[in-house]
């Protein structure tokens, strides 16, 4: 006897469950509380990626899994390269895949971080650019790079300042191809009052100063993405719930 074949149901309950966990804003509040408290044991520098340290929340990491199994993107920009582990971590996927390079920009990429990187299995996918994210000539490095046609995808991990991240998206958006992703990190920080910020980050962001109002004023100027409602809306305990947008034409 043959199983029934129920795999577009099992999908389509994803798809529907997902958008209504979106829609659920007590269990929204849960998880941002959880967060919250998970912040005081720094849960989001606890993590590695292939032996280097990734400094994200585990939903994040499969969401942006999805997104590059489901785009296969040619180019992936990050800015925000830290200790590694998200550029290797998106170049592993690529390798999986067969095809593409992670650009890597940070206005610091310490000596041991940039040996460790530069070391992995993985860093052949890697192109790091030392340098801020939206100076000039950095952003002149970053198109260099990209061949022509090349699908792209863009992840903001950098500074989260409103300011900064406005101005990233206003640089990276115009990259990002089709059909790809832009993805603004650390989104939550826009739902936590200025009393209730994360302390031990180099600088205070909170509601007002951060990065979901920067996505939410350049989605207001724009009208090549939309937010992935599906995605964002199974993203808790993440830091960047809504902030997963494709770029639609
Ligand atoms: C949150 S960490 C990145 C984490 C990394 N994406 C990961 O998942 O492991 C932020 C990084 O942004 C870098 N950064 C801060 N301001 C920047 C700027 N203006 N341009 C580029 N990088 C910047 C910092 O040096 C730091 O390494």
């Amino acid at each position: 006897m043959t199983a029934r074949d129920d795999r577009q149901e099992f999908e389509e309950n994803k798809v529907k469950q997902s958008a209504a966990l979106g829609q659920d804003h007590a269990a929204f509040d849960q998880s941002l509380s959880l967060v919250t408290k998970l912040d005081e044991y720094d849960y989001s520098y606890l993590w590695s990626w292939m032996g280097v340290p990734i400094i994200q929340m585990p939903a994040d990491v499969m969401a942006t899994q999805e997104i590059i199994w489901s785009t296969k993107p040619d180019v992936i920009i990050e800015t925000g390269v830290a200790r590694g582990g998200s550029v290797l971590f998106m170049a592993s996927m690529l390798e999986m895949i067969g095809n593409g390079t992670v650009i890597g920009v940070d206005v610091d990429i310490r000596s041991h971080n940039r040996e460790a990187i530069e070391n992995h299995p993985m860093s052949k996918r890697v192109k790091l650019i030392e340098g801020g994210s939206v100076d000039i000539g950095v952003l002149e490095e970053v198109r260099s790079l990209i061949p022509e046609d090349a699908r792209v995808m863009v992840v903001l991990d950098s500074d989260h300042s409103r300011d900064h991240v406005l101005a990233e998206c206003r640089a990276y958006g115009e990259l990002v191809t089709e059909g790809c992703y832009l993805v603004v990190a650390d989104t939550l920080v826009g739902h936590v009052s200025k009393e209730n910020a994360p302390k031990k980050r180099s600088k205070l962001w909170y509601k007002g100063n951060d990065p979901l109002s920067a996505l939410q004023d350049y989605l207001s100027e724009v009208d090549r993405f939309e937010v992935d409602e599906v995605l964002n809306g199974k993203l808790v305990l993440s830091s960047s719930p809504g902030g997963y947008v494709r770029c639609i034409r």
